[in-house]
């Protein structure tokens, strides 16, 4: 077995994602450790190990956070526990974070033994059969307010400064840069028609955004055998909540999802953020999955049982 904090070979990095992607039903990694992958976005550590000549295991640490994947077919050899153990060396006296996706049960088995425990839950939620859903076509809008597609070039500015207000609270969503969005602007799926703006005025001149709908579509083979839409991200301006507008903008952006003939919807959403999960179980999502944060105090608190691998 070798490792290496070298430059990666993406290509093979993100085979082995959809080899463990076949196996567990669950991507490894989330959506923004992915594109800083594939772009190269400076700062984060990318680790890989090697057993007998082929790639077997990823991880990915960034300012406290990580994610870790081991080869399906290179499990139980103690890879995933060297890969941990270079990940606490990086994190050094700092706390580290550990996104599990999909709570598989060699995960919690891996951390639990190094001091791990779980600090957050993420729920997907999926909203089954769209054409069956109860939505308002036309939602009635708070006074003055118009709902327009996203503008390229115009109106990134004012989504970044609404979505850092709403998602103060969220360690990784409220942290969202113009650069993370400009990246994003980038992707294939990317839709300013699916990306619905909430304005009281007119925007460019003085309107301010109240919040928005961005909707997403992943394409047939990435999450089910068809394709299927996302509420990507819902965020209302603290000053502008308890006006409706979060119940108008997912009515909308869902009638829009529908329009595009998809079927199915999917969300991501904190488990202990109830007015949102309430929000959408009363659009017909369900729980689905989970993904979950694992905490570790800094290392020096900790004793981690000594092991082979
Ligand atoms: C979790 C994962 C990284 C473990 O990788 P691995 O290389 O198989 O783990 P190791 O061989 O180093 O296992 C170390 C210990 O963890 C425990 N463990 C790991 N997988 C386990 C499983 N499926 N069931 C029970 N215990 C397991 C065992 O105690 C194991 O020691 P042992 O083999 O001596 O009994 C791997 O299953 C994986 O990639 N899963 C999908 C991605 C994921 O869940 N990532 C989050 C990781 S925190």
């Amino acid at each position: 077995m070798t490792s290496s904090p070298s430059a990666v070979d993406v290509d093979a990095v993100l085979a082995l994602l959809d080899a463990a992607t076949a196996t567990d039903g669950v991507r490894p990694v989330s959506e923004d450790a992915e594109l800083r992958l594939r772009h190269g976005s400076p700062g984060g550590h990318d680790l890989v190990v090697h057993d007998d000549g082929a790639l077997a295991g990823y991880a990915r640490y960034d300012d406290g956070a990580a994610e870790l994947v081991v080869h399906p077919d290179h499990r139980r050899r103690g890879l995933g526990r060297a890969l941990l153990r270079q990940l606490l060396d990086l994190a050094g006296d700092r706390p580290l974070n550990l996104w599990a996706h999909g709570d598989l049960p060699g995960s919690a088995a891996l951390l639990r033994p190094h001091g791990f425990t779980r600090a957050r839950v993420l729920l997907q939620m999926r909203l089954p059969d769209l054409a069956a859903a109860d939505l308002d076509q036309r939602p009635a809008l708070p006074d003055g307010v118009q709902v327009l597609p996203f503008s390229p070039g115009r109106d990134e500015e004012a989504w970044v400064r609404v979505n850092s207000r709403a998602f103060a609270w969220h360690p990784e969503q409220g942290r969202m840069t113009r650069q993370d969005l400009e990246r994003r602007e980038t992707e294939p799926w990317f839709d300013p028609d699916g990306f619905l703006m909430a304005w009281r005025g007119e925007p460019g001149d003085d309107g301010v955004l109240l919040g928005s709908h961005w909707t997403k579509v992943h394409p047939s083979g990435d999450v089910a055998d068809e394709p299927v839409g996302e509420i990507y991200v819902l965020g209302i301006d603290p000053d502008a909540q308890g006006m409706a507008l979060g119940r108008a903008l997912t009515d909308l952006g869902l009638v829009h999802l529908r329009e595009r003939g998809l079927r199915q919807v999917l969300l991501y959403v904190e488990e202990d953020n109830t007015a949102a999960v309430r929000l959408y179980e009363s659009r017909g999502f369900r729980r689905f999955a989970v993904d979950v944060a694992w905490h570790r105090a800094p290392a020096r608190e900790v004793v981690a049982p000594s092991s082979g691998g």
